[in-house]
């Protein structure tokens, strides 16, 4: 990863205002699998535009993974605010990860995690659950619950970055 894609991620991580559950949202997607260790949760609250579209007020994000998915989460959250639905399912990782840069091979999977989460919450179709349901009064639930619910559960290290970093 080169100096300038790390020093974006971290800015982005710092700067990062959308991390966190969304307790009123009205669409939430998750992608991933608990099984690798990878997952992103997204959530959406709608508005509407002066021409009466539905349009993404808000969205925030929850994730494990590495901080590159969590810097794209931030970046993308923030890009699809006052977006309407046909704008922000056309987005595509390459899109949402750009304010960043360039992204290497390696990390392009960073950025689809976010799209297939996001491509999920904008979906029309309500999400088939794929694990028990979740207790938690955020719509979509904890997503640390759902990653302690694979198989590999035990195995897992999670390391949690600081959303509000001291100066
Ligand atoms: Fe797997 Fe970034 S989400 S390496």
């Amino acid at each position: 990863m080169s100096d300038q894609l790390e020093n974006n991620v971290r800015e982005a991580l710092a700067a990062s205002t959308n991390m966190g559950e969304m307790q009123d949202a009205d669409a939430v997607g998750s992608a991933g699998s608990p099984g690798c260790g990878d997952m992103m949760r997204v959530w959406v609250k709608y508005g509407h535009d002066s021409q009466g579209r539905t349009t993404i007020d808000r969205a925030t994000f929850q994730g494990f993974g590495c901080e590159t998915a969590m810097a794209v989460a931030s970046v993308a959250t923030e890009m699809l605010k006052g977006k309407t639905l046909d704008e922000a399912q056309a987005l595509g990782g390459a899109e949402l990860s750009a304010p960043l840069g360039p992204l290497p091979p390696m990390k392009i999977h960073c950025a689809t995690l976010v799209e297939e989460a996001l491509r999920q919450a904008l979906s029309p179709a309500p999400a088939k659950p794929t694990s028990p349901q979740p207790t938690s009064a955020t719509p979509g639930g904890d997503l640390m619950d759902s990653m302690m619910q694979g198989n590999n559960a035990p195995r897992k290290k999670i390391v949690f970055l600081n959303p509000d970093p001291q100066p």
